[in-house]
């Protein structure tokens, strides 16, 4: 406590005073520069949703339809706001200047994304209300760890990748013009804010123990544990909006293993290779709880489907996951902003296992 001017003082003095190795110092560049980008981005939300209101002559869509958005969109309004608390979390507590500067400027993204999210969603007619419990209990986990490694990963690498996944559908379901066009502005953002992780992430765990890294698995299935949950309680809406629970369920998981590859491969850690089983048993149970057309009914293919998916190894899913929310003309307040030119491949160490 500080008293007077004497005591430990909240200003980090010590805050340019760390060393880094090249790979990290290239990677915290890279943290300054979602800060610029989310500047030269930055888009007005109220003339953006009222341009696409009266370019599309309004919200028509059957009361069924809004329903279902209602319920999937009052989960991503909530999930704004924790984003928006996370975020300011992180900008407060990360100590290097560039991963404290990207962390704010994704504070003021995630202001923009609620009040935008809650402006569109009063347009069709919804009413805040407390949300079902597995989202609350996701949203919960990440809001109240204390732990900056956790929060990266709950957050920027799981949530960010899972909101990711369901504009993208979203969007490609063309179930409501003013929502598909304005999911890729959220996009645009999203995509940065998934940057942060993957560039400060490696930084946090290369200060962990092999056991620390472990807890931390251990923490990201408690994660996707809530985050299925919450999938299987949207079920029936995906279905009334024309959406695959499971192909949100495959897409996402495609860009959560791109974003968590380029985070521990950053430290040269082969992640997969030390298998955790509760993650392997997650994914055997999503056979069962997400059954495909194919093993739908049919218990011997699911427990077959099952089984394979316990021991599948899963294959490297390049950063070209991402290259789809970077290609998107936005209207920026400083005018049409094009696709964002593609990132160049950076050599990587060889493999250790964790
Ligand atoms: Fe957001
Ligand atoms: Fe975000």
């Amino acid at each position: 406590m500080a008293i007077a001017g004497f005591g430990k003082s909240q200003l980090r003095y010590d805050m340019f005073d760390i060393t880094r190795s090249a790979d990290e110092a290239r990677r915290l560049t890279k943290c300054e520069r979602i800060y610029h980008r989310s500047q030269e981005m930055a888009w007005d939300g109220k003339a953006i949703l009222a341009m696409l209101i009266e370019k599309h002559g309004g919200i028509h869509i059957s009361d069924e339809k809004k329903e279902a958005l209602k319920s999937v969109f009052a989960i991503i309004l909530w999930g704004e706001l924790a984003a928006w608390k996370i975020s300011a979390q992180l900008a407060d507590e990360l100590i290097p200047l560039e991963a404290k500067m990207a962390a704010t400027s994704q504070s003021f993204d995630e202001a923009r994304h609620f009040y935008v999210m809650h402006d569109y969603l009063t347009e069709l007619g919804y009413e805040p209300q407390r949300l079902d419990r597995a989202p609350q209990a996701l949203l919960d986990l990440v809001l109240d760890t204390p732990n900056l490694a956790y929060k990266l990963l709950g957050m920027q690498l799981m949530i960010e990748t899972i909101a990711l996944t369901v504009f993208q559908t979203v969007r490609e379901s063309n179930v409501e013009p003013v929502l598909c066009e304005l999911m890729k502005y959220f996009e645009r953002d999203e995509a940065r804010h998934v940057g942060l992780g993957m560039q400060y992430l490696p930084s946090l765990i290369a200060q962990m123990s092999k056991r620390e890294v472990t807890q931390m698995i251990t923490f990201q299935v408690r994660v996707m544990i809530w985050a299925l949950w919450e999938n299987k309680i949207l079920e029936k809406d995906f279905a009334v909006l024309g959406i695959d629970p499971r192909k949100i369920l495959d897409r996402g998981r495609k860009k959560q293993l791109a974003a968590l590859h380029e985070a521990f491969n950053a430290l040269g850690i082969d992640w997969q290779k030390d298998r955790n089983y509760a993650v392997a048993t997650l994914n055997s149970a999503i056979e069962f709880i997400f059954p495909t057309d194919e093993t739908k009914g049919r218990p011997f293919k699911q427990f077959d489907a099952a089984w394979k998916a316990f021991f599948h190894r899963d294959p490297i899913h390049s950063m070209d996951e991402f290259n789809v929310h970077v290609s998107h003309e936005i209207v920026t307040a400083r005018g049409v902003v094009d696709a964002e030119p593609p990132e160049p491949a950076e050599p990587r160490p060889k493999l250790v296992s964790v």
